[in-house]
């Protein structure tokens, strides 16, 4: 939909109610950095953040590859949109009045809007429905399911307004169309009812019969759609309502209203698999529990939830049998670069016995559930518990099968104080505590993983062809003013003087460390690469970057040379 004719205050209200931290952290992990927000940028492959978000300003700015604009701006080029279509998705989002150029088109807005008023409305009404019929004799089976059999007090049941189902092919239809008088084709869109199949009969049926009902909400607390647990053996287990103009599976996440409050006050955000585990939790009080409703996590999913933790901390609680290792393992897929990063503090829980929250809770309490939680692993360390789990370490090729997983594991860890570390867990978990093979084995690992990172790196930048011309320019001047003593202060005199940076991140950062070290007065080339070598292994990102202007060959040191004359 192109709306080119949108009315100037239209565009002026929603610059005015539009909030670009809002905005941007649904695709950008933000960190508050003073008044402003960084993180890293969307607009490039970016290794250290250099993404900044200014909430006063309303601007955003990314200091490498040099994006930057207001709230419209960033969601047009991170969608790939038109203006018009952003500001009307903008418009929507924050309550904005539309008001067009022209009346047909105007029309057609509104209609768009008032339809998922229509939508929010029609499903308030029905959630309201099936809580009623839980109340009635009809859903006695219903009400008797929630308290003996999930132990579920009438607070808990209220507060998550759960409800019934009845069974029959038109209830719900009914009281919406003959009673309350609502479109059939709403109802439809609005995911309550199923259009009968050719050969089986005309008109729409009711999509939840004789099922206990959930109502998901939006972050604004609005019914968005409905899950519908059969109180029987009936399959599926879970029924639920289908993708619609409102409910976007892949960005909800279940009870995100009820939770964001508590993942703020607590800094970390617990993730379970399954609804109940979700009521099962918050009614006994843990409230910083949101449920991905079985599918594995978006990326979308885990930014909106981590918006909420200033420390970026998620716990995953995942169903301890296979199924549930093999989930947590899709589901951290999407996280993994993340968690990587340092950008999610990322741990798992696995309950003892494969349980999920809810069966737990049948026979523990709520501080054995929290104190489990409190010492869940980092994922890291989760990773390699499995990878040690159930192997003899003394069968020489198992040995080595987990001492190559773990290599591989660890190859990963961008941050070399990290690796250090866990290189050396690692060898005291290998050599089961043995010292004197602890340290064979530990000097073993850090030749292996850092085989490993080279290889990794090496093919990286070995692609000159990839390397652009201005790349390649700046290049040379870093060359020159590590060989050529004499050039150099010329060299800085003149960036000076015209207030000029390089433009490449990684050149910026390479000519940082020279200035840091040039105080030094290290006019030898071989002492000054010598030092930069040192203050850049802290920067293992970066290094894969400037490597090729520390490590000079003969061809290159002679073409530098001669561009001396
Ligand atoms: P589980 O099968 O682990 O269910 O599904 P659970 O939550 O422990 O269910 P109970 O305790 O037997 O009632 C986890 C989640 O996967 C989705 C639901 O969101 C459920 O909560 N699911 C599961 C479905 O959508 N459909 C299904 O048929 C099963
Ligand atoms: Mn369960």
């Amino acid at each position: 939909m192109s709306i080119p004719h949108l009315h100037p205050d239209t565009i002026e209200q929603v610059k005015q109610r539009v909030d670009i931290v809002d905005v941007i952290s649904e695709h950008v992990v933000l960190r508050k950095r003073g008044k402003d927000f960084t993180g890293l940028c969307p607009f490039h492959d970016d290794k250290s953040p250099s993404f900044s978000v200014s909430p006063t300003k309303q601007f955003y700015y990314c200091f490498s590859c040099g994006a930057g604009g207001n709230a419209i701006k960033f969601v047009m080029e991170i969608g790939k949109q038109s203006f018009g279509d952003v500001v009307l998705e903008l418009a929507n989002r924050y309550q904005v009045p539309v008001k067009t150029l022209e009346p047909a088109q105007r029309q057609e807005l509104q209609r768009q809007i008032s339809l998922r008023e229509q939508l929010y409305e029609v499903l308030a009404i029905t959630a309201k429905f099936f809580e009623h019929a839980l109340r009635q004799p009809s859903g006695e089976g219903a009400i008797a399911y929630l308290k003996t059999q999930r132990r579920l007090s009438d607070e808990t049941i209220q507060h998550f307004q759960l409800g019934y189902a009845p069974g029959g092919w038109q209830t719900l239809y009914g009281y919406l169309v003959d009673h309350k008088r609502y479109p059939v084709e709403l109802i439809e869109q609005a995911g309550l009812i199923v259009p009968r199949q050719a050969g089986q009969g005309s008109g729409h049926y009711d999509r939840f019969r004789d099922r206990l009902i959930i109502p998901i909400h939006d972050l604004q607390g609005r019914v968005i759609g409905f899950g519908g647990r059969s109180l029987g053996d009936e399959q599926p287990k879970y029924l639920n309502s289908p993708e619609t103009e409102l409910f976007d599976k892949g960005k909800t996440l279940f009870a995100l209203d009820k939770a964001r409050a508590a993942i703020a006050k607590t800094d970390k955000a617990v993730v379970v698999e399954g609804y109940f585990d979700v009521i099962a939790l918050h009614a006994v009080n843990i409230t910083n529990v949101v449920a991905s409703m079985g599918t594995a996590l978006s990326l979308a999913q885990v930014r909106s939830l981590i918006r909420y933790t200033e420390s970026k901390q998620i716990i995953f609680n995942f169903d301890g049998d296979s199924a549930g290792n093999k989930a947590a393992e899709r589901a951290i897929g999407e996280v993994s670069d993340l968690a990587y990063q340092g950008e999610v503090k990322l741990r798992i829980l696995n309950l003892p016995e494969g349980k999920d929250p809810d069966d737990f809770l049948k026979t523990q309490s709520a501080e054995v559930y929290q104190s489990l939680l409190d010492h869940a692993p980092l994922w890291l360390d989760w990773q390699i518990q499995r990878t040690l789990e159930g192997a003899d370490l003394n069968q020489a090729d198992q040995f080595q099968q987990s001492t190559q997983a773990i290599v591989k594991l660890l190859g990963d860890l961008p941050n070399a104080t990290l690796r250090t570390h866990y290189i050396h867990r690692c060898a005291e978990l290998l050599s089961y505590g043995n010292p004197h093979l602890t340290m064979q084995l530990e000097a073993d690992l850090r030749t292996q993983v850092r085989g490993q990172r080279w290889h990794g790196r090496s093919q990286k930048w070995q692609r000159p062809g990839d390397r652009t011309l201005q790349e390649e320019a700046e290049a040379q001047l870093l060359r020159l003013y590590l060989l050529l003593s004499e050039y150099r202060s010329f060299i800085r005199e003149s960036l000076d003087e015209r207030d000029l940076d390089f433009s490449l991140a990684h050149h910026r950062f390479f000519w940082q460390q020279m200035m840091n070290i040039e105080e030094m007065e290290l006019h030898n080339p071989k002492e000054l690469i010598d030092q930069l070598q040192d203050r850049c292994a802290e920067y293992p990102d970066k290094l894969a970057y400037i490597y090729h202007l520390i490590q000079l060959d003969e061809k290159t040191k002679r073409d530098v040379l001669r561009a001396r004359w």
